[in-house]
């Protein structure tokens, strides 16, 4: 169905029409909106970028993200609020990660006030396409930045693109506080201890393809990873990061070199903070895990996912009690529209 209307959405932007989506229907796809924002490095610096009305690129076939991977990404929302303004949530937090991830895969820097410039650029002709306050929906934004140029050798390629995608989306997996049940992938690790594991590049997301898609046809649709190295501590999910309330109401949450700094995890802990819950960011034993009252995974997608059960082999570990998770999610979501005073200035009116 909503394939369908997405197919139909492309069709009618490509003729420079846009139609609104269904909101009630929204699931994290891809729906057409008017636009997305393309700017082009040459090796010299960012030109001033274009908004274009399809969603192609054209790169050369030899280059650099096709082949050697030199491509980083980032996600991040914004919310039509309750006062009628539209926010955009945590963008500093995602530009200064993309930051860390350029510098890591040679990769032309974005400064961030350009990374807010181009988010604006792009919200502002899409406006119609932000699920109205009250649907719960969010508009997603997909910031990429990728070498490319005809090139046979390893080494920075002769030119970036750094692009912005909108899409308004609804949940992730089941949606709200609906909690659902994760694998513990065995066979695979996710990111070596000194790997990139902790940027946000593209390379990371593909070896998760098939684990994930096989836990998914087995009614797993999450993916806990172990580390690497000892396959003893919890690192994160595929999608998101891992936390745990233990028995006593503190929040613990895995301290990693090769964990994915969350953006959303940040916001988190400091609400966890001003609730007055105590919080542990620390390596996080397995066998741990299974005295926790309450496991979550945190995300831009995945907003605050409660999980219901964990199984690693023919272990089951079952968690049934979201108190504290509801009372973390109740605040972000609710600091995201607008519907709390925002203390610490995680929200940007666009
Ligand atoms: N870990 C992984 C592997 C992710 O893909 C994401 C999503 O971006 C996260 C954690 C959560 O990060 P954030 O809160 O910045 O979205
Ligand atoms: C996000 O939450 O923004 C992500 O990039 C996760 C992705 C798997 C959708």
């Amino acid at each position: 169905m909503l394939a369908a209307r997405a197919l139909r959405g492309m069709r009618a932007s490509r003729r420079g029409m846009s139609t609104a989506p269904d909101w009630s229907k929204l699931g994290f796809d891809f729906y057409p909106t008017r636009s997305m924002l393309r700017y082009d490095h040459d090796g010299s610096g960012w030109n001033g970028g274009t908004l274009q009305q399809d969603f192609e690129l054209k790169v050369h076939a030899l280059s650099n993200v096709l082949h050697y991977g030199q491509a980083i990404f980032e996600g991040l929302k914004c919310f039509h609020c309750a006062d009628g303004s539209v926010r955009v949530f945590n963008s500093g937090a995602n530009a200064k990660r993309l930051r860390s991830g350029c510098e890591r895969l040679q990769m032309p820097v974005v400064p961030a006030p350009m990374f807010d410039e181009a988010l604006d650029r792009v919200i502002k002709d899409n406006l119609d396409f932000i699920p109205p306050y009250g649907t719960g929906g969010a508009m997603y934004l997909r910031p990429f930045l990728f070498g490319h140029g005809g090139k046979l050798g390893l080494g920075p390629a002769p030119s970036y693109t750094f692009c912005i995608v909108a899409s308004p989306v609804g949940a992730y997996y089941k949606g709200g506080l609906q909690a659902i049940d994760g694998l513990v992938i065995e066979q695979y690790d996710r990111a070596a201890p000194r790997g990139v594991g902790n940027i946000k590049c593209a390379g990371n997301y593909a070896p998760d393809v098939q684990p994930s898609s096989a836990a998914k046809a087995n009614g797993f649709p999450i993916c806990l990873y172990l580390d690497a190295k000892e396959n003893a501590y919890v690192e994160e999910f595929s999608t998101s990061n891992f936390i745990g309330i233990t028995q006593d109401g503190t929040l613990v949450t895995p301290s990693s070199p090769s964990i994915l700094p969350s953006c959303t995890k940040g916001v988190i802990l400091q609400i966890a903070a001003d609730l007055g819950i105590k919080v542990e960011v620390r390596p996080v034993p397995w066998a741990e895990v299974a005295t926790f009252r309450e496991v979550a995974a945190c995300g831009t997608a995945v907003v605050l996912t409660p999980i219901q059960s964990l199984t690693r082999g023919d272990k089951v570990v079952r968690f049934d009690s979201f108190d504290t998770i509801k009372k973390l999610y109740d605040a972000v979501t609710q600091l995201q529209v607008g519907l709390v005073e925002d203390k610490h200035n995680y929200t940007r009116v666009v």
